[in-house]
């Protein structure tokens, strides 16, 4: 007699085959599939929201549950690293990458969204989230780990919002019963702000200081420099800081063995001169004339719609094919000059004539 689970699973053997994906061409069988429960997607990385807290005035903490189709690509992940989330928001689909904030190995993932002015994405997530919504879940990205030989005395610094992946790590360490010392420095605008204060505050064995940039109560005044590192930790073995590009460089500049991540998008300098050559979206049948700007802007002006993410070349979600042409990548400096190279068209712009898969 097949029990619950089995039957469960045979019926997911037999959707993921081969010959009922054929049959259900042109779409797949996931789009049938997902008329019947969104996240029962066999190619499609999703995840259902499970619970929803608003902790903080200014952020909102997701639990989300992926289906089988993500498990598969989340089993590499690492605390410290990023996910990329799509929504659909007015009928177009949007991907933010963000990381989350579990210990490793936890069956959901915890998502703490900080609320950004003009950020669409996080504002809509802040405004709309609730138990039930399913969200788009893919890649796993992000060199921001911990190293398989632990430090012995570990600093962890945050910012904001930069505070998951380093929370990720520190519940990581705790869980696995890190022999070693550890000091954690969090900086938030206020208390109310301050995301998982409470949760620290009850943490065994962890020296944790706050400080407020817009008002008094912590235990550190001002910006991470000297004073706070003697405080929280003198001469630490390794230091993990994630947050603004001002907190990263106060630590680097103070600190050895520092691991860092910033999510601020880096400012790109245009061409000073567009190059005026013709950028040809090929699948689309688009043609216009260079005007400077970064392709991804250049598509969207010519109505297209390409998937795009963090917008600054790191999630790789905008990624296209450069059939044909030279562009350069704004972030690295890199030139792409041979045919059939793929690109960031985020951060990418033409130097001449291009043609691109999309
Ligand atoms: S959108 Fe993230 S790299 Fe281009």
């Amino acid at each position: 007699m097949f029990t619950q689970r089995a039957t469960r699973s045979l019926t997911k053997r037999v959707l993921g085959s081969d010959l009922v994906n054929l049959l259900t061409g042109p779409h797949g069988v996931d789009r049938y599939t997902e008329l019947l429960a969104p996240t029962w997607t066999r190619g499609e990385g999703r995840a259902k929201v499970v619970d929803v807290r608003r902790i903080t005035p200014r952020s909102v903490t997701l639990v989300l549950a992926p289906n089988d189709a993500f498990r598969d690509t989340g089993r590499s992940l690492r605390p410290g690293q990023y996910v990329n989330l799509s929504v659909e928001i007015d009928g177009r689909r949007h991907t933010r990458c963000y990381s989350p904030a579990n210990a490793e190995g936890a069956a959901h993932l915890e998502l703490t969204i900080g609320h950004h002015d003009g950020g669409l994405v996080s504002t809509f997530l802040c405004d709309h989230a609730r138990r039930g919504m399913v969200v788009g879940l893919s890649g796993v990205g992000g060199d921001f780990v911990l190293p398989a030989q632990r430090p012995r005395r570990i600093l962890f610094v945050s910012g904001g919002s930069g505070i998951t992946p380093v929370m990720a790590m520190l519940r990581t360490l705790v869980d696995q019963g890190h022999s070693g010392e550890i000091a954690f420095v969090h900086y938030a605008r206020n208390p109310a702000e301050a995301c998982y204060r409470h949760e620290l505050a009850e943490m065994a064995g962890v020296r944790v200081l706050h400080g407020y940039t817009r008002s008094v109560g912590g235990e550190l005044n001002g910006r991470f420099g000297p004073e706070h590192l003697a405080a929280a930790m003198p001469s630490p073995d390794a230091v993990f800081v994630c947050g603004p590009a001002t907190l990263v460089a106060a630590v680097r500049e103070h600190c050895e063995n520092v691991y860092s991540e910033s999510f601020v998008a880096p400012t790109l300098t245009l061409p000073a001169e567009p190059s005026g050559g013709r950028v040809t979206f090929a699948d689309s049948d688009i043609e216009v004339v260079d005007d400077g700007r970064p392709l991804l802007e250049q598509a969207e002006s010519a109505g297209l719609t390409p998937d795009s993410g963090c917008r600054m070349g790191i999630c790789h979600t905008c990624t296209r094919r450069k059939t044909y042409g030279v562009v350069r990548n704004l972030t690295t400096g890199a030139v792409s000059t041979e045919p059939d190279e793929d690109v960031q068209i985020c951060v990418s712009v033409p130097v001449g004539d291009v043609d691109i898969a999309l």
